[in-house]
């Protein structure tokens, strides 16, 4: 079954078209960041009409690519949610009238399980069982996947996710937007040790994460500088070590616990370099195989959303027509 997906849960407006071996024909991503960089993060109604200009062209650029036209699309995947309730709502709208004109069924994914599902793609698609960190701008939380058709959360932040706290970090250090790409450029030449930042939560009972403490401890250590910008790339290199430890500190002890011996990490923030290059060793000294999202699949795309679709029920035409337009497709 060859499958059009199309992903409009945030500021990317994205479409890729998935075929019946698995094998990803196209992925075309349109970001908006530039749109949103002066408001210092994404404003959702701006999203939404950026995502009503975007979507057919977007839909038409993933055609394109995989030489292929509707006649070749066999069903209609999109994002239902989480995300920005005006953005999803685009591409629901704009996915529900392909699949009703073409008479097609349409699938509803859930845009975590489609992070995660990044991993299943062809050639080499990873097989569950395995325990794995989804780290995003919205969320981060561990689950273990026993199939490939959900996940089960045993731990997840009690307040900011990963990706949240670098771009706080960053707009506390004055880097703009997008914060995570950002703070990570300015960490190189710094000294990651340079200030005492605490790893939250390491050591202690459960899978829970908790990143705003940090945030604050970041906020003091910056008021108590006389230039930031002197001291920024310390400051950057210091915060990002104290974010890596939690991640990699509390997924490793989550590790030990489950006993699982295959490692998935996958969301925007499992593309920053340092955390990658610390769970290779951590995975290394325990024996553990780590998969990590490729990098142009870490952020969102529609790739992700066409691999998970492949494991997620069809609504039938013309059933989905009678459902809300968008809380529940
Ligand atoms: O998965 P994603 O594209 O969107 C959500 O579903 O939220 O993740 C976006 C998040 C943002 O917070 C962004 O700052 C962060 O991922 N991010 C990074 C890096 N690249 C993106 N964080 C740290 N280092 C990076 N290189
Ligand atoms: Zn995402």
């Amino acid at each position: 079954m060859t499958i059009l997906a199309i992903e409009t849960s945030c500021d990317e407006t994205a479409a890729a078209i998935v075929d019946g071996t698995g094998r990803l024909r196209s992925s075309v991503v349109a970001s908006q960041a530039d749109l949103h960089a002066p408001y210092g993060g994404v404003v959702p109604e701006v999203a939404s009409r950026r995502h009503l200009e975007l979507a057919e062209p977007v839909v038409a650029a993933a055609l394109e690519r995989a030489g292929m036209g509707l006649d070749d699309i066999d069903a209609v995947a999109v994002t239902e949610g989480p995300g920005l309730i005006g953005a999803l709502l685009v591409g629901v709208a704009t996915a529900k009238a392909i699949a009703f004109a073409r008479r097609l069924p349409l699938i509803p994914v859930d845009h975590l399980h489609g992070h995660i599902a990044a991993l299943y793609l062809e050639p080499d698609p990873l097989r569950p069982p395995f325990l794995t960190l989804l780290v995003s701008g919205g969320h981060t939380l561990l689950a273990e996947v026993e199939d490939e058709r959900g996940y089960k959360v045993i731990g997840r932040s009690l307040d900011d996710a990963a990706g949240e706290a670098f771009d706080k970090g960053a707009r506390l250090l004055g880097l703009g937007y997008p914060g995570g790409p950002r703070l990570e450029r300015a960490t190189a030449g710094g000294d990651d040790t340079a200030y005492d930042l605490p790893a939250p939560m390491v050591g202690r009972e459960g899978h829970d994460f908790s990143f705003s403490g940090l945030k604050t401890a970041l906020r003091y250590a910056v008021d108590g500088e006389p230039s930031v910008r002197e001291r920024r790339n310390d400051l950057a290199a210091s915060y990002q070590r104290a974010i890596v430890r939690s991640l990699v500190g509390r997924t490793m002890e989550a590790v030990d616990s489950t006993g699982h011996t295959t490692l998935a990490v996958v969301g925007g923030v499992a593309a920053n370099s340092a955390l990658r290059a610390a769970f290779h060793e951590a995975c290394d000294a325990r024996g553990v195989t780590l998969a990590l999202a490729p990098m142009e699949l870490c952020s969102d795309n529609a790739a992700m959303i066409a691999s998970a679709a492949r494991f997620t029920d069809p609504v039938l035409f013309p059933d989905y027509l009678a459902r809300d337009a968008y809380a529940s497709l």
